[in-house]
This record gives structure tokens, sequence and C-alpha cells, in this order.
């Protein structure tokens, strides 16, 4: 998964702010040599924390794979299309814990910082979206802790997609961490249209002149219109199982006609 748009200054505001911080912690007079047990501390406190997360990636991972094999295996065809993985490097986790302004503790950060590790997994229909998103929420080692529906509600840009933070145990040699992983579910269209956008985004930081802002907003009404007639189409290839209308009880019924 691609870092967040405006990424790319990020080693310098953080370089900026770590250093803010040690002038703060030189002028009231701290001791150097507890200062760099401190960092010491710091350090080895990130490093396990990342590899917790990245545990927490690869128990997800593992549901996500299993169920594309069965399909892929039992009824030759798969509601998932590619998976992505992305773990926040420690530069973008330390930017964003300054910028969500809290305390720096390692404790902290796990509560107020719930996209450490990211799945991305793209379908070839809006309905397959929806339904990979049941299934994994129906699994039951898996607790959703939070749902966005950017399909039926885009984002102002017209960003569409399925957010689900879920927890999961990871079982190591002492003790299980439940760990939080973010889960973007999508279509090929919003993932290309998505991907463009970030990359625009990322040139322009954030500041689209108006004419790409409008060809965008085009774009996106195209990736919408593909969708709904691919959806359309979806009833050819496999039939939709029946929805019990779990987790998106009000999603909309995909269109009947065409
Ligand atoms: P962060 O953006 O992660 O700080 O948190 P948030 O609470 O705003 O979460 P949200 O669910 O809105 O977005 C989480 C992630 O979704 C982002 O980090 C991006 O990967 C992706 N995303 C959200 N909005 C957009 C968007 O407008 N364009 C693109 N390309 N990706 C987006
Ligand atoms: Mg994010």
């Amino acid at each position: 998964m691609t870092a967040t748009p405006g990424d790319a200054d990020v080693p310098d505001r953080v370089r900026d702010m770590v250093a803010a911080r040690q002038q703060r912690l030189a002028n009231v007079g701290a001791d150097p040599q507890a200062l760099a047990e401190q960092l010491r501390q710091v350090f080895e406190e990130f490093t396990e924390l990342r590899m917790h997360y990245q545990f927490g990636i690869d128990e997800v991972l593992t549901k996500v794979e299993i169920l594309r094999k069965e399909f892929e295996q039992m009824h030759e065809y798969s509601p998932i299309e590619h998976v992505r993985t992305r773990l926040k490097s420690v530069e973008s986790l330390v930017e964003k814990a300054l910028r969500t302004e809290g305390e720096m503790t390692v404790r902290a950060i796990r509560e107020r910082i719930h996209d450490i590790a990211g799945i991305r997994i793209t379908c070839s229909f809006v309905s397959d979206a929806y339904w990979v998103a049941e299934m994994l929420a129906a699994q039951g080692d898996l607790e959703v802790l939070t749902v966005k529906d950017y399909i039926a509600s885009p984002k102002a840009n017209g960003y569409r997609s399925l957010h689900l933070i879920v927890r999961v145990p990871v079982y190591l040699s002492t003790h299980v961490e439940q760990v939080p992983v973010e889960l973007q579910i999508r279509t090929i269209a919003m993932d290309f249209w998505a991907s463009v956008e970030h990359k625009l985004s990322y040139k322009y930081e954030r500041n689209l002149p108006p004419e790409l802002r409008e060809e965008l907003d085009d774009a996106a009404r195209v990736a919408d219109d593909l969708d709904a007639r691919m959806e359309r189409l979806r009833g050819e290839i496999r039939p939709m199982p029946a929805h019990d209308g779990g987790l998106f009880a009000q999603r909309p019924a995909p269109t009947a006609e065409g």
C-alpha cells in the first residue's frame, strides 16, 4: 500500500520535529546518558511494535489467501483479484504520532493509530467487495472495530472504497497481542482511480489545479459507471450468494437492469 498523499516531505518534517524535541529535552538539562538510554529503549519498542503489526498482517493475509485459494479450487472463481500489504514505516509512524498529538509512548500510539498494518484487497465487482468484507468480518477471531463505507458514501473528491479496521490475535511465546489491521477493499476501477489520484495529489502536494480536479471528478464518475455496468454482467459469471445483510445491511442492492 502506498503512503498517504503528502508523505514526500515526511523525512524533513520528522527530522525537524525530532530536533525540536531534542532541543526541549536538552534545555531541561537532561543527562545525555539517560537521554541515550531513553532513545535506545524507544527504538527497541518501535521495532517490537512493527514486528507485532507485521504478524497481524501475516495472520489476516493468511485468511485472505485461504479464501482466495478455496474459491479458486472449489468454485473456479474468486471474488479476490489482488492483495497487497504494507507496514507503516517508522518515519511515517512517528510523523503521524506527532501530527495526531498525544503521548509519544508506544501504548498511546497504538491506541490512536490504527493503520500501522494495512491490507488492500482488489475485487472485480462491487458486490464482491462487500462479500469479501462480510466473509472476513464473520470469522470468529477477527473483531471488526470500525467500518467506513466510502462506496455507499464516497469522499468529496470521489474516493470510493470499503475501510474496515479489524483486530486479530497474534499468539506470541508468552502472551497474545491483539493487533488492529486496516483493510481496504475495493474494485479494480476504484483502485485505478485511487492510485492515479494519489500520484497526482503527491505531485501537486494536494493543491491540484482546477482542470485536473475536474478531470479526476469526471474519471471518478466513469469508474463508478464502469462498476455499475460490470455489476450487471456479474450474474453471467457467478450469481451472488444470498445476502443476509450482515455488516452492510444498508448497502444499495446491485441493479438488476441491463
Ligand atoms: P488517515 O488518512 O490514515 O490518517 O486516516 P483516516 O481516519 O482519514 O482514514 P480514512 O479511512 O479516510 O483513510 C485511510 C486510508 O485510505 C488512507 O491512508 C489512504 O490509503 C486511503 N484513502 C483515504 N482517502 C483517500 C483519497 O482521497 N485518495 C486516495 N488515493 N486514498 C485515500
Ligand atoms: Mg492512512
